[in-house]
């Protein structure tokens, strides 16, 4: 059984991109799971992270290698006969990031700008996602979409492929605002699509100060948890800390536990936010 997953917050930098990164290494790394990580942000910061900016460019102009775009695309392109749809072969689309010696497990769908060019024309786009992903979901335990931050088709799509959502959220100024959107947001989804399964898998704070914690992250910690009991949101009891090598390891497209100089109990405690997402999703 594959799980599909998305990281969203209608909130941006609150570490959607960051904690799909740990986590799908995670997963692989030390779970032995076969995982794909989605990046459906036209932002790309995700296959940045993975591949780091100069093999991120080479990926995009390798022809052969096909996005997410693609995916949204394959039927708006123009192909070489006219009047044929463009089709995409699902295995184009994914790039293999990790080849341990006992096979290849942790994945990647890139994204690119050209991304936004979907959300200009939307109509009826947003099941491409899902048919992508039933074509190529049994290679995999767990599918990890990483979200933009902004309510649209792309959003669509996400909920129509998962599972499960679960939202980052980093306690400051303002960090509440993004989640009375999402929880509008879900329950439109939800009347609109009786049939289909999407929970709320749970909040996971990112980036707050492990020591001398400032009065507004508390305050805003508060504020969290309330709207989260109000919509009876679980909230994870593992936290991410701040900590600067979660910055300096995605730019060397490296997981915090695989970080030089990252400390210890920075990258066991991380373990412990990716053991209660596993408990999440029943694995
Ligand atoms: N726990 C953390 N500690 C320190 N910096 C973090 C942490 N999580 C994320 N960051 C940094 O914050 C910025 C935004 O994170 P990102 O994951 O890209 O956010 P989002 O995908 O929600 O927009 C990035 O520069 C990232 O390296
Ligand atoms: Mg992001």
């Amino acid at each position: 059984m594959t799980t599909v997953v998305s990281l969203i917050n209608m909130k941006g930098g609150v570490g959607k991109s960051t904690l799909t990164f740990n986590l799908a290494w995670s997963l692989a790394w030390k779970n032995d799971l076969r995982v794909l990580a989605v990046d459906l942000d036209p932002q790309a910061n995700l296959s940045q992270y993975f591949l780091g900016a100069r093999e991120y460019v080479n990926v995009l102009d390798n022809p052969d290698q096909k996005t997410i775009v693609d995916i949204f695309e394959q039927y708006s392109a123009p192909s070489a006969i006219v009047g044929s749809p463009t089709r995409l072969t699902p295995s184009d689309a994914i790039h293999e990031l990790r080849n341990w010696g006992d096979g290849s497990r942790l994945h990647l769908v890139p994204s690119r700008l050209e991304l936004s060019w979907t959300l200009k024309n939307p109509t009826e786009k947003s099941e491409l996602l899902p048919v992508f992903i039933a074509q190529i979901e049994s290679e995999y335990d767990v599918i990890l979409i990483d979200c933009a931050p902004t309510e649209s088709i792309l959003t669509t799509a996400a909920y129509r492929a998962s599972r499960y959502v679960f939202v980052p959220v980093r306690p400051e100024f303002l960090a509440t605002i993004g989640l009375p959107l999402l929880a509008r947001s879900l329950e439109d989804f939800r009347r609109m699509h009786q049939n289909h399964r999407l929970d709320m898998g749970g909040i996971i704070f990112n980036g707050l100060r492990r020591s001398n914690t400032p009065p507004e992250q508390r305050t805003s910690q508060e504020d969290v948890r309330r709207v989260a009991a109000q919509q009876q949101w679980p909230v994870f009891e593992n936290v991410a800390h701040h900590s600067d090598s979660y910055a300096t390891g995605s730019r060397a497209g490296s997981p915090i536990f695989l970080t030089p100089y990252a400390r210890t109990y920075v990258a066991d405690e991380f373990a412990m936010v990716a053991n209660e997402f596993l408990q999440a999703i029943g694995r």
